[in-house]
């Protein structure tokens, strides 16, 4: 029997995930977040794959602690826990899972959009608690129709766009450069002047150094009161303690975020504002997507083995 190469399964897999791994791999388990140096040397000197679920960071430090390391194969398509520069001078390949989850994400943009614009949770409770009986549910305010800026436009904030458009929305984006295939919306050089003139502002940035803090106090209060924030990003791209500021004291109107600087545990100053809509960072989670994203994730994991071309190598 020839022996399977060592893989690191950091986080906690989808069982579909394990029984396509199983056969192909020999499988160590880490959770995210915990020290690796707990693993035995031995073990550690064997691996060679990283299969990576969650966004605890892995930097060079973590990398230097295995060896024969080659391939860190991330489980989605935001890769900024992952230290991409000490990987590629360790010579350690990163691969993520683009496009597979491009429209479940902006399936949830939009329907954060919807849900935080007609009161929807809040109409749920109304129905359900029997308060309908006592009165209507207050009116409550129209999506369609509106300005929308979206600070980004890659795969995902493409797919928001395309999606509003349905929804007859004046689109306006911001990105480093105009972006070929979006002539139907209008690029916005000024990040400030996007929040300006927006009702709505979806965040679709990729995290990372480059894009920490990008929507700072000034655009928060560009948007105004009568603004909404949705973020499906990373938690990381939104001045966190100005948009709190802002929300408690009514100079931005809500919020309806996916995404949060800490996670699980988040700024418990979200939890007692009434005008956001909160969300456990589950953009990608469908059955359907996640199958995708293991398959990719497995797929390179498998191409690294048998010394094949990466599928979607980041470095
Ligand atoms: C997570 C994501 O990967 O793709 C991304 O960048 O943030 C998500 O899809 C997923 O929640 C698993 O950690």
């Amino acid at each position: 029997m020839t022996a399977t190469p060592h893989l690191l399964l950091i986080g906690t897999h989808e069982p579909w995930d394990l029984d396509l791994i199983a056969p192909r791999f020999t499988v160590h388990h880490l959770d995210g977040g915990a020290d690796p140096a707990s693993l035995d040397e031995e073990v550690r000197n064997g691996i060679t794959l990283i299969g990576l679920k969650g966004h605890a960071p892995l930097g060079g430090a973590y990398m230097d602690l295995f060896p024969k390391l080659e391939l860190i194969a991330n489980y989605g398509v935001g890769y900024d826990a992952i230290d991409v520069d000490a990987a590629a001078s360790r010579g350690i390949a990163v691969t993520n899972t683009p496009d597979v989850l491009s429209g479940d994400v902006a399936d949830l943009a939009v329907g954060m959009l919807i849900a935080h614009c007609r009161g929807i949770v809040g109409a749920e409770a109304h129905a359900r608690s029997g308060a309908w009986s006592d009165g209507a549910f207050p009116l409550q305010r129209r999506m369609f129709g509106k300005r929308v800026g979206i600070m980004g436009l890659g795969r995902i904030g493409h797919a928001i766009a395309q999606r509003l458009a349905a929804f007859e929305m004046d689109i306006s984006y911001w990105s480093r450069a105009p972006k070929p295939g979006a002539e139907a919306w209008r690029h916005e050089p000024d990040p400030v002047a996007l929040a300006r003139d927006a009702d709505f502002l979806v965040v679709a940035l990729a995290g990372g150094a480059g894009t920490v803090g990008l929507v700072n106090g000034e655009m928060i209060d560009a948007l105004g009161p009568d603004g909404v924030l949705v973020n499906i990003s990373r938690g990381s791209t939104i001045d966190e303690p100005a948009m709190l500021d802002a929300l408690e004291s009514g100079r931005l109107g809500g919020a309806a975020l996916d995404v949060f600087a800490a996670a699980p545990d988040f700024d418990p100053r979200f939890k007692v504002l009434d005008t956001v809509l909160l969300q456990p960072h589950q953009a990608s989670g469908t059955v359907e997507t996640r199958k995708a994203m293991g398959q990719l994730m497995i797929d390179n994991l498998i191409a690294q083995a048998e010394g094949r071309a990466l599928l979607t190598r980041v470095n």
